[in-house]
């Protein structure tokens, strides 16, 4: 059957699904975006549901009724909840990793494992469920040494501990459940990597993938990169950073191995993998993967696609071969994460959002914290709106962002000047 008039649902409520519902409703190929649950400027731009990212038998139903030909699962907890398995047991096309393949992000212990098992770069590690043998562990271990719960905690459950009382206590209040719930009752004890971090996102087949843009985020809440770390607060890509030759590098060492791997543990591994990098004096080394397109860097990432976006989610999500390549505009993109300020920890909601009419051409805002009151949007979360530039090279890019982060306003408006800091460095 030909790909025509497509129904795409987007399942999430952040910026990474408002970006994806944009490049979605750009596809020739599709007649009608819907979304569930979305945020305020979602809602305004596409039909949107209630239903929220945990209800995988309300989002079945939804696809069902709705005669659904594409269901695009954005964040990690459904995928980890088997949404994708219960989409295709009904039939429905829904792109993104069953939930075995969902366990990369959703255990970091398995991951340590699996990289461990396939001989892929990364930091040395111990996993325990037993508080004893983890402080054993940690008395062998050098400062800083780094902490993580297992599970998902939304980005927070990795502690870099400067000395031992820090490390150790981090570790007692993980395995008690004190700190992540369930999610700490397994830690990671990891080796403390230096050097820049990237992240590489592939759009995987089982068999065969495609590897987009090589970004950077600023995990950090501060200017210079200092303070609490956050989901990020803002990316660019592409990044000089990673050439060509060292991208290919990176596929032959941590891509085709993992992929293999993941064949040998009887994963077919459909959607995106999201490689976490850092580039060592000793070369590259994993430092997580995510099973969905990271938060903000599809903000970046997908704006510079050339090709139909839908076309490739289809083939994915079906298992076929992926294209043996895919072009790219030769333009740059900047996200500036627009936040209340407060965030990662407490912050204001409720505040209402003025927002430009005509943005320049090659600048837009992307909704993630947002909600619609009456007719006005108003800030519901930490991160709010995301305001991107694309332009011929990085710095018209983050002229555009930035001038419309200054045409934006709500009371607590929190953002960092410094976006793309290291790229303008090195140039
Ligand atoms: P993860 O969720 O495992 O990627 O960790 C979140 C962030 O913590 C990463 O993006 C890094 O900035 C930092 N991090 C994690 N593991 C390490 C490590 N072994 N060494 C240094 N920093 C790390
Ligand atoms: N920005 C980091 C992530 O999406 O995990």
């Amino acid at each position: 059957m030909k790909d025509e008039n497509l129904k795409v649902l987007v399942v999430g409520s952040g910026g990474r699904e408002h970006t994806i519902a944009k490049e979605c409703a750009k596809s020739p190929l599709v007649n009608q975006v819907l979304v569930t649950p979305g945020n305020g400027g979602i809602s305004r731009e596409f039909k949107s549901f209630t239903l929220g990212v945990e209800d995988n038998a309300g989002i079945v139903n939804l696809a069902q009724d709705q005669n659904v030909d594409l269901v695009v699962v954005g964040p990690e907890i459904p995928l980890c909840n088997g949404l994708v398995d219960d989409l295709q047991k009904v039939g429905i096309l829904a792109y993104g990793p069953d939930e075995k393949g969902a366990k990369l992000e959703g255990s970091k212990a398995y991951t340590k494992d699996f990289l461990s098992k396939y001989n892929i770069p990364t930091a040395s590690y111990g996993n325990f469920s037993d508080l004893s043998n983890a402080l054993d562990y940690l008395e062998t271990c050098q400062l800083p040494v780094v902490v993580k719960a297992s599970g998902l905690a939304a980005g927070k459950g990795v502690l870099i501990c400067e000395s031992m009382e820090e490390a150790k206590t981090a570790v007692g209040e993980m395995l008690s459940g004190d700190s992540f719930g369930d999610s700490g009752k397994e830690v990671v004890i990891e080796e403390f990597l230096s050097g820049e971090e990237t992240s590489l996102h592939l759009i995987c087949s089982g068999e065969s993938y495609l590897a987009l843009p090589m970004s950077q985020d600023h995990k950090k809440v501060g200017e210079g990169d200092t303070g609490l770390n956050t989901g990020g607060m803002g990316a660019y890509a592409p990044t000089s950073l990673v050439t060509p030759v060292m991208l290919r590098q990176y596929e032959e060492k941590i891509v085709k191995p993992t992929l293999a791997g993941l064949r040998s543990e009887g994963v077919n591994f459909r959607g995106t993998l999201y490689i976490g990098l850092m580039l060592t004096t000793n070369g590259p080394k994993v430092l997580e993967f995510n099973v969905r397109f990271g938060d903000p860097e599809t903000q970046v990432i997908l704006p510079l696609l050339e090709d139909d976006l839908v076309i490739l989610l289809l083939k994915s999500a079906r298992g076929e071969k992926m294209p043996d390549s895919i072009t790219f505009k030769n333009e740059s993109a900047m996200v500036v994460v627009l936040a209340s300020k407060g965030y990662p920890e407490s912050y204001p909601k409720g505040e209402p959002v003025t927002e430009p009419k005509n943005p320049v051409d090659g600048s837009f805002l992307i909704h993630a914290g947002t909600k619609e009151q009456q007719g006005q949007i108003v800030t519901s979360g930490g991160r709010v709106l995301g305001a991107v530039g694309v332009g011929k090279n990085l710095e018209e890019a983050k002229q555009k962002a930035y001038k419309l982060v200054k045409e934006v306003n709500f009371e607590s408006k929190y953002y960092r000047a410094d976006i793309g800091h290291r790229e303008f460095s090195r140039s």
